[in-house]
């Protein structure tokens, strides 16, 4: 899958020069751990603006093959009916290597069958990405835990028993699987040194509207009292905006863009990108749910290099690190970078450097990127979904047809991402990727 298709894009040699409207569309990293948590009610959940990417297809074709009948209704609306749902706990292997999010399901579907089965999750290679706190937060709530082959076996007697947990670090999906299995765990969990994502607040605020009891999501501590199984009893679960999309937008559109309108966003969740970007030069005018950044084609701006580092929320995403270095690319100075988050999230440069940036690695976490370097064609290989789409704005920059291969990555967090760049005016064309012989 990951090599059946490539982009053929065709760069604007620094011109700024599209025009329009980008929609971003509902948070991937909001509606997987949604779909996962469907596993904690009798009947089911409804969704709405959900983003129809890959991601979302494997964990919704992973629940079906749990016995849940997840049906698309119309575009970005999901429904999810659990009622038939087996109670082996069986997430799917082949699956589950496919996507990190398969990991959400394992808190779901252990505090409800106290049994779950898994891989070792597969998803973006950033880095180890281990998932040693889930093994031994499970054994703390009274789980076993064997092995058969390369799966996980964990199993309870009756239910998960409420703990207090402290996190080394802040792990998001780790906040999200444990905060929910704690729905269905007897007594209180205790959550410290938890991820403060928007993401994780929305999961909180929707199954508490289903009848959870989960308080302090949002802040470093959250209290889960076990409530059994809930009932959405109508409740909608509306997916939050992407802000990681809404970020590479205006990335694309800073670099690329005389005026681009980025709309449905949250610029409240994005805070510290739309500060970095506006002290480097960039125009950028907030409305309540859009972003506009402009540029004269004819005059644009020599934008400032920065120094950033990715941290947990509210520091920079490191889901916006590799379209951040993209941008230090073009501006002026010496960048450092620092990433603080995953060991592998900096191999993507080296592609970059193809194309003539200048980008010196120092170790598995810092780079400095010089500025300004005009950029060529080149045919590059996308490693996982954010380094994926900031090729897509590096391809723009450079002269000549830019070759991205890989694109299931792009497609896994971006839905018709070529269609949509198309509307602004990007020469974007998506072709079956054919064996070179
Ligand atoms: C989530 O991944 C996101 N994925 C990632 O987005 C994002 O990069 C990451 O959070 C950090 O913000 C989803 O939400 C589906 P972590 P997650 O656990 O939860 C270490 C994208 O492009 N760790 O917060 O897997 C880990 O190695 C993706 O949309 C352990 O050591 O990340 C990392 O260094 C990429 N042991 C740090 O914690 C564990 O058991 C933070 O990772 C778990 C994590």
């Amino acid at each position: 899958m990951a090599n059946a298709e490539r982009f053929i894009v065709q760069g604007l040699e620094g011109k700024r020069t599209l025009e329009g409207e980008l929609q971003v569309l509902g948070a991937k990293n909001a509606v997987l751990p949604l779909l996962a948590s469907a596993i904690l009610f009798k009947d089911g959940i409804e969704l709405s603006n959900v983003p129809l990417n890959e991601d979302v297809k494997r964990i919704s074709e992973i629940l079906e093959k749990m016995g849940v009948v997840v049906t698309v209704s119309n575009p970005g609306k999901l429904s999810i009916n659990t009622k038939s749902i087996d109670e082996k706990g069986t997430i799917d292997r082949e699956l589950a290597k496919k996507i990190r999010a398969s990991i959400f399901l394992s808190g779901p579907a252990l505090a409800r069958f106290g049994r779950v089965t898994f891989p070792k999750p597969g998803g973006c290679v950033i880095g180890a990405r281990p998932i040693d706190l889930f093994i031994e937060n499970y054994e703390k709530m009274g789980a076993t835990i064997t092995t058969e082959g390369d799966e996980y076996v964990v199993t309870t007697d009756g239910k998960l028993k409420g703990c207090h947990i402290f996190f080394p670090l802040q792990s998001v999906s780790a906040t999200e699987t444990f905060l929910m299995a704690a729905v269905l765990a007897k007594g209180k969990t205790i959550l410290e040194n938890v991820a403060c994502e928007p993401e994780v607040v929305a999961l909180a605020e929707y199954l508490n509207a289903c009848g959870a009891k989960i308080e302090g999501a949002g802040s470093s501590t959250i209290t889960i009292t076990g409530t059994g199984l809930l009932s959405s009893k109508g409740e909608i679960a509306q997916v939050i905006p992407d802000r990681i999309e809404a970020a590479s937008f205006l990335i694309l559109g800073a670099l690329s863009a005389k005026q681009l309108k980025i709309t449905h966003c949250r610029p409240s969740d994005m805070r510290v990108v739309i500060e970095l970007l506006r002290k480097a030069g960039v125009d950028i005018e907030e409305g309540k749910n859009s972003l506009t950044v402009r540029n004269n084609p004819d005059k644009p701006t020599q934008y400032q290099g920065f120094s950033f580092r990715t941290h947990e929320y509210p520091g920079v995403p490191t889901d916006i690190q590799p379209q951040l270095a993209t941008f230090l690319t073009q501006a002026v100075g010496e960048s450092p970078v620092f990433e603080t988050i995953f060991e592998g999230r900096l191999n993507y440069t080296t592609e970059l450097v193809r194309m003539g940036a200048n980008i010196l690695i120092c170790d598995p976490h810092r780079a400095i990127v010089k500025g300004p370097t005009p950029l060529e064609a080149e045919q590059i290989d996308a490693p996982d979904i954010r380094a994926g789409f900031a090729y897509i704005i590096a391809a723009l920059l450079a002269k000549g047809y830019t070759t991205i291969r890989n694109i299931y990555y792009i497609d896994r967090g971006h839905e018709a991402i070529e269609s949509r760049l198309q509307a602004i005016g990007v020469d974007i064309r998506r072709v079956a990727d054919t064996p070179i012989v």
